[in-house]
């Protein structure tokens, strides 16, 4: 009988796509995937460690795991992720719970640790290893699957920003070769993929193809059958001029782009590391509409940076009410170990917790604007499950908003056109009116 593994993914697109991995490497061992961790074999939590009280949050998820393993003496527990990598030994130490441990770069070793773990051991890997694991998982399943996949084809970060994490959990930045990553978009592809999202922590600093993220964005573009190409997540160093003509002349990448920018204040913006002012900024966004108009802009922001003053917080207002930008994401800064912000002064949290609300309330009016502009607009919808309601099916257009119909034309994988007739807070609504590819 098969063994049930459950994962439990935080944090950014590129851990659900590490779930995904993890899962098939245990599949050889008897594993198959399930929605619950009720009669789980083998938990896995996937952890994120991005911001504070991520380890807490690890803490607070295995007391509740507790009662599962006292029913069941035989249930693994495992922690993976970042959070893995950050605090790996400390973990075993204080959850006697956790079977194992097993940082992003090593998962490949999975097999191998569950063994250990059936073998009454407790497993834990938290170096980088020597070897890549994308050399050592196993062959992905050819089984059908969803239209849409996202593609790990860069890992870790070199900016060093002076708030973030990244560099020290995630390592280095490497890119996996073009060949590679062709051969796994085929495979995708020949599953039933339709629309890829290439990932990466800096992913427009992909070196794995001689023409850099483009090369391989136009190299994708030849395979049959995919129809949409997308990636995250950005930074604008790496913006060159090949990718930004790319979003004029590549039809199958969606314009749609997330370009977190952080701050709209120079002097916080050089407090960061970020290595760029508002103005290169926003010289970018501007040859980025040049080639492509309707491109729909997304960003990340933190408020309440150390040194952050009210007229710099005012800075960022500015720079979002110039972009415009339809989806966005904002954080109150928050003190990660280890890394050169977290030995500065903190600005007051009721200071941060204004500044948020008045930066979201922008974003929020933003992100409805751009919703609403698209009534009466033609799009094209990517459609991936049905919906709530009888006869609904729900997909995303080009622009990434989430789209439903009730039509009974449509179905899983349909690439349709749909006109939208209205605006939801986070959704539109649209009628099909034409066929589906
Ligand atoms: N505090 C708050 N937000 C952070 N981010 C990264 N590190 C921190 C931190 N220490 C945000 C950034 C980044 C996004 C993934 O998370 O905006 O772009
Ligand atoms: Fe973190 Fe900056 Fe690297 Fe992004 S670019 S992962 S924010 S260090």
């Amino acid at each position: 009988m098969a063994k049930k593994l459950y994962i439990k993914t935080y944090g950014c697109q590129m851990n659900v796509y590490d779930s995904e991995r993890m899962a098939e490497a245990l599949a050889p061992a008897g594993y198959e995937t399930v929605d619950a961790p009720e009669g789980a074999d083998m938990i896995l939590l996937n952890t994120c460690h991005i911001r504070e009280k991520a380890a807490e949050k690890v803490y607070s998820e295995l007391g509740r795991l507790k009662p599962l393993k006292a029913e069941n003496p035989d249930l693994k527990i495992g922690v993976a992720g970042c959070v893995a990598q950050a605090e790996g030994e400390e973990i075993v130490a204080r959850q006697p719970l956790v079977d194992l441990v097993v940082g992003p770069q090593a998962y490949h070793r999975l097999p191998q640790m569950e063994a250990a773990t059936r073998a009454g051991e407790r497993a834990v890997l938290t170096e980088f290893p020597q070897e890549d694991k994308f050399d050592h998982l196993a062959a992905r399943p050819k089984a059908a699957r969803g239209p849409t996949a996202f593609l790990t084809v860069q890992e870790g970060c070199d900016k060093f920003c002076a708030f973030c994490v990244v560099p020290y959990t995630r390592g280095a930045e490497v890119s996996r070769p073009a060949a590679r990553v062709l051969a796994e978009a085929q495979e995708l592809v020949e599953r039933g993929v339709r629309e890829i999202t290439l990932l990466g922590q800096n992913v427009n600093a992909y070196h794995g193809h001689a023409g850099g993220l483009a090369g391989l964005i136009w190299a994708l573009s030849e395979l049959d059958g995919l129809a949409r190409i997308r990636f995250t997540t950005s930074h604008p160093n790496d913006m060159d001029d090949a990718l930004i003509a790319a979003h004029g002349t590549c039809d199958k990448l969606m314009p749609y782009l997330h370009l977190p920018v952080q701050s709209g204040s120079d002097r916080i913006l050089k407090a960061m590391n970020r290595k760029h002012n508002a103005a290169d900024y926003l010289d970018i966004i501007a040859r980025l509409r040049a080639a492509r108009p309707d491109l729909l802009l997304s960003g990340d922001f933190i408020v309440g940076f150390p040194g952050e003053t009210e007229a710099d917080f005012e800075d960022t207002l500015r720079l979002v009410e110039a972009v415009g930008y339809g989806q966005a994401y904002s954080f109150k800064y928050s003190a990660r170990p280890g890394t050169p912000a977290a030995e500065r002064d903190e600005v007051a949290e009721e200071v941060k917790a204004d500044r948020l609300a008045r930066l979201q309330a922008l974003l929020k009016d933003q992100q409805r604007a751009a919703q609403e502009a698209m009534v009466g607009r033609e799009v094209h919808v990517l459609f991936e499950k049905p919906g709530r309601e009888p006869g609904q099916w729900v997909g995303k257009s080009e622009h990434l908003h989430a789209v439903h119909v009730t039509s009974d034309t449509v179905g899983r994988g349909d690439l349709a056109p749909v006109r939208i007739i209205d605006s939801a807070p986070n959704s539109l609504g649209g009628e099909v009116v034409g066929a589906a590819r």
